[in-house]
């Protein structure tokens, strides 16, 4: 919508997340063509797990790029105890229902201690508004958060860190039982998942088939995120990825699922998913 163009990168093949080699590989290739100017960067802190900041900001700064994060997902994680949505010059989450903190539609914030940048925002979010909502000084949205969504977040916010601490106990409940099976994302050392989604790697294709099959009969609901990588949706067509350019992705993409994962889940139903996934 800003005229922006695109430029994927590859994932570290066992957080899922942006591998900030691949990152400073694609700015170089794109400063080495010319065509376009590197401005921006949008790691995805996917499943709750933050992307690697600590890397990502200093290529950042090295070419002088925004950063802005993608905490959709990542809202409750962090990295050495500094949470998700702190990250970055400016940070986006999302309170869709199926997020960790979700509302009963949809809502959203945005995160950032740049006071024009935060001014700015707060114009954009209502029409463009200038000194009052009748006065319009630039394009903008209707992108206010309902108040009833707002009354929903409320007593949710209150109780996160509890379900948090109940997503995490039952992430590593899964992990231990399905060793060897599957092979879970990986939380690298210092860092806080807030499992917004459990999500583990089978063999391959047919092999998640056969656990998804299983489960479904068993009325276990299972879901692939994603089936088709960024950089191969039909949108982007007209930028000219072909299947192989991103091979990290694209084979996680072949054998990723996940499992039921919330705050009110028990060890029991953990136990059951597990139980029915090992009988194969
Ligand atoms: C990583 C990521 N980014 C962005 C979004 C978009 O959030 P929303 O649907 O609230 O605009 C989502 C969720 O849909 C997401 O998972």
């Amino acid at each position: 919508m800003t005229g922006a163009t695109p430029v994927f990168c590859d994932i570290n093949p066992h957080t899922f997340n942006l591998d900030p080699d691949s990152l400073k590989e694609q700015v170089e290739r794109v400063l080495r063509e010319g065509t376009l100017t590197p401005k921006a960067v949008i790691p995805v802190d996917l499943f709750g797990e933050p992307a690697e900041f600590p890397r990502i900001e200093e290529i950042c700064r090295e070419y002088h790029l925004l950063l802005m994060e993608d905490a959709a997902q990542g809202f409750g994680g962090a990295i050495q105890g500094k949470r998700a949505c702190c990250f970055g010059d400016v940070s986006a989450t999302s309170f869709f229902p199926a997020k960790v903190l979700g509302c009963y539609g949809d809502g959203g914030a945005i995160f950032t201690d740049d006071e024009e940048m935060y001014q700015k925002l707060l114009s954009i979010r209502v029409h463009g508004k200038g000194s009052d909502k009748y006065e319009n000084i630039r394009l903008g949205l209707n992108a206010r958060l309902d108040t009833v969504q707002a009354a929903i977040l409320l007593p949710k916010l209150r109780a996160l860190d509890e379900e948090i601490t109940v997503r995490n106990r039952m992430a590593a409940r899964y992990s231990e039982q399905l060793e060897g099976i599957v092979e879970p994302q990986a939380v690298l050392d210092g860092y806080f998942s807030s499992f917004g989604y459990y999500t583990v790697q089978a063999r391959d294709g047919a092999h998640r088939d056969a656990i998804m099959k299983e489960l479904k009969e068993q009325g276990i609901p299972t879901m692939i995120y994603y089936p088709i990588p960024l950089h191969l949706q039909k949108v982007y067509e007209p930028l000219g990825y072909q299947k192989g350019d991103l091979p990290v992705c694209e084979a996680l993409c072949e054998r990723v699922f996940s499992l039921p994962m919330h705050g009110y889940l028990t060890q029991e139903q953990v136990d059951f998913i597990c139980d029915t996934i090992k009988s194969l």
